[in-house]
């Protein structure tokens, strides 16, 4: 019995780092959610709407987590990844106060993610001709 447990444990293990295995394409649209949920919390923060508040907070822990952590230190990217579970960390941290209808840790959150999200664009991130970004490694 313990056995089975044991490989039907490993098995799921194996499953989920298959399915959370990201492509670039995949991440970047992760990112693209990211933004889009960054911008509705600031309006929200600015309407003090606190349930929209949480929406977006969850919309960024989701969108930063989800396999975008394997996928930074998959990619080699000692800093990028030390930032992205920074982000991750920060993400949830946001959701957490939004849900717990803290506004001062929404804010003190949102510094400390903002911060992340720049550090890695500046170093990573390049702006194409067609306006759509790229990994720069
Ligand atoms: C570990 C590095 C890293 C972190 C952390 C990170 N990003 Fe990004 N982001 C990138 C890179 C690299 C690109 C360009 C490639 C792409 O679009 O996936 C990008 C692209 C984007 C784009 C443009 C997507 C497009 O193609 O139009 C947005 C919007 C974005 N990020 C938002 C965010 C937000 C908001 C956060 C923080 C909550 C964040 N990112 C955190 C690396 C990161």
């Amino acid at each position: 019995m313990k056995k089975m447990l044991l490989a039907a444990g490993v098995l799921t293990a194996m499953l989920a780092s298959m399915m959370w295995a990201l492509d670039e394409k995949q991440v970047s649209t992760k990112m693209k959610s990211a933004g889009d949920h960054m911008g509705g919390l600031r309006k929200a923060m600015g309407a003090k709407d606190m349930a929209a508040v949480s929406t977006h907070a969850k919309g960024i822990a989701d969108a930063m987590g989800g396999g975008v952590d394997a996928f930074w230190k998959g990619m080699g990217m000692e800093k990028a990844a030390e930032w992205q579970v920074a982000s991750h960390k920060a993400a949830n941290e946001l959701a957490a106060a939004a849900s717990a209808n803290n506004a001062d840790g929404v804010r003190s959150a949102m510094g400390a993610l903002g911060g992340t999200c720049k550090q890695c664009h500046e170093a990573h991130r390049e702006k194409l001709a067609d306006g759509t970004y790229k990994i720069k490694k």
